[in-house]
């Protein structure tokens, strides 16, 4: 019988919530605003994967690889000596996105090209782990909503397809009320939807996690408080 293997997200309290683990070699979403943490998640995801001997690649969109390290190194994770190792690569998502370019009217980007280049890449290095932090620039297309749904089925396609990976998807939040946002990556798509929130409690503002989607899994309705501990990342705390 087919069983869902399972890879561990690093984050202690949340594999016991998913049967596991994230279900392996598909793509897990991971929704907030800013500050909420997406990208601390995604850093924990890759730490547990470096430890574990599986090699990681972060393709970051807003921040240097200086930057990484030292939102990293800030939680007690020194991830230079992966990065010497090359067991960890910290890239920028501009590398693979060169055909953008041109008059802002004509930017599209070829994905097919883009995850091409970037599935080359994870196979010669072996990766296991594959962050992007965000996702939005691989599906960016100035166009009509579809366009960008269209893209982004395409880019969850390729990945699938292209990379042995297990993914992590970072996007901006979406009001839950309101039209999804032009660059909300689709949640039907993806294996796997996780949602980071700043919720008031007890008259405080507290970190809080729902686990919207997770393919193959039995998830409760619940919503999780964390907190962001030094050498330890993101703590989930008991269900509310
Ligand atoms: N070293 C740290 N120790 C404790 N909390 C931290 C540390 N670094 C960042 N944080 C907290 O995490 C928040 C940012 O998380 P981050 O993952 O960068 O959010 P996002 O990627 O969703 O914008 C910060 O606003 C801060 O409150
Ligand atoms: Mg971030």
């Amino acid at each position: 019988m087919i069983q869902t293997e399972r890879v561990s997200s690093g984050i202690p309290g949340l594999d016991r919530l998913i049967e596991g683990g994230l279900p392996k070699g598909r793509s897990i979403l991971v929704t907030g605003e800013p500050g909420t943490g997406k990208t601390i998640f995604s850093l924990q995801f890759l730490v547990e994967g470096l430890v574990r001997g599986e090699k990681g690649i972060y393709v970051a969109a807003d921040e240097g690889t200086v930057d990484v390290l030292e939102q990293a190194a800030s939680l007690g994770w020194d991830l230079e000596p992966y990065v010497e190792r090359k067991e960890l690569a910290i890239l920028n998502a501009g590398t693979y996105l060169s055909s953008v370019g041109g008059a802002a009217k004509e930017r599209q980007i070829d994905i097919h090209k883009a995850i091409g280049d970037l599935a080359s890449f994870v196979n010669r290095l072996e990766a296991k782990r594959l962050v992007l932090d965000p996702a939005g620039p691989f599906v960016m297309l100035r166009d009509i909503a579809t366009r960008i749904q269209d893209q982004t089925r395409l880019l969850i396609k390729l990945m699938r397809t292209s990379m042995p990976t297990t993914n992590l998807l970072t996007s901006y939040a979406v009001p839950r009320t309101g039209e999804r946002g032009l660059h909300g990556i689709e949640e039907y798509l993806v294996a796997g939807a996780i949602v980071l929130e700043m919720i008031w409690q007890d008259g405080q503002l507290a970190r809080s996690l729902i686990i919207e989607k997770m393919r193959c899994t039995d998830v409760k309705p619940a919503q999780y408080e964390f907190d962001i501990v030094k050498q330890q990342g993101i703590v989930l705390q008991t269900a509310r």
